[in-house]
């Protein structure tokens, strides 16, 4: 695929897995906003198209294995792919660093109860939200799809892609809390862990997001 300024962020994700590491490491969303040329995303941002382009480029030209194309797998396979790559490790990374943050909380919280309290409150609702969201994706989204009936799924689809936006607004608002993940001096190891842990599953919600709403659900409608 020739990459222009005018492809779209999501697009270009999807054909170019390795893209997303570029995407990543400047902040531009290429899940929920997935829809959007890439020029009018970098002008937003500040950022050189150009330099942007070249920055994917040369992760699609760097040596090792190609990234899988999730776009031409069979839809069990990619569903298979995102149950055992994304949701069994998030049930598990939800809990512990819901503890984790409400133990920096309780023992920090004084030192600054705007960010660690706000990012308690936030991470919990997150949680609860993600919570049930993948329930229904593993109860009734994927068992319908991978039954044959995904062209049938447009009101479970809308309903998911409108909880994906909530969990992409709650990230953007824990980066803010936590400065864009700067870890404060004096930071004890545990909430150090926090800062990390949160900032890898800000990493792997958003592939995950990207996996769902711009390969598997457009897939499942028109098939
Ligand atoms: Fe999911
Ligand atoms: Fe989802």
């Amino acid at each position: 695929m020739t990459i222009t300024t005018d492809s779209l962020v999501g697009q270009l994700a999807t054909e170019n897995p390795l893209a997303t590491r570029v995407f990543a490491r400047h902040g531009i969303d290429y899940c929920c906003g997935g829809g959007r040329p890439l020029a009018e995303v970098c002008a937003e941002k500040g950022l050189d198209t150009g330099t942007i382009v070249q920055e994917i480029e040369k992760e699609l030209n760097a040596p090792g294995d190609p990234a899988e194309r999730w776009d031409e797998a069979p839809l069990d396979s990619l569903i298979d792919h995102i149950l055992a790559t994304y949701h069994v490790p998030l049930w598990e990374e939800l809990s512990r660093l819901e503890m984790m943050a409400r133990k920096v909380n309780q023992v920090h919280g004084s030192k600054d109860p705007e960010m660690l309290g706000g990012i308690e409150k936030v991470f919990t609702a997150l949680k609860n939200e993600l919570d049930q969201h993948m329930l229904k994706e593993e109860q009734i989204l994927f068992p319908m799809i991978k039954g044959g009936q995904g062209a049938m799924a447009g009101p479970p689809v809308s309903v998911m892609n409108h909880e994906h936006e909530s969990a992409g607004e709650m990230l953007r608002r824990l980066r803010e809390l936590t400065n864009n993940y700067e870890v404060p001096e004096g930071a004890c190891n545990t909430w150090r862990a926090l800062w990390h842990g949160l900032e890898a599953l800000e990493n792997d919600l958003h592939q995950h997001i990207h996996l769902e709403n711009n390969i598997l659900f457009p897939r499942a409608l028109a098939s």
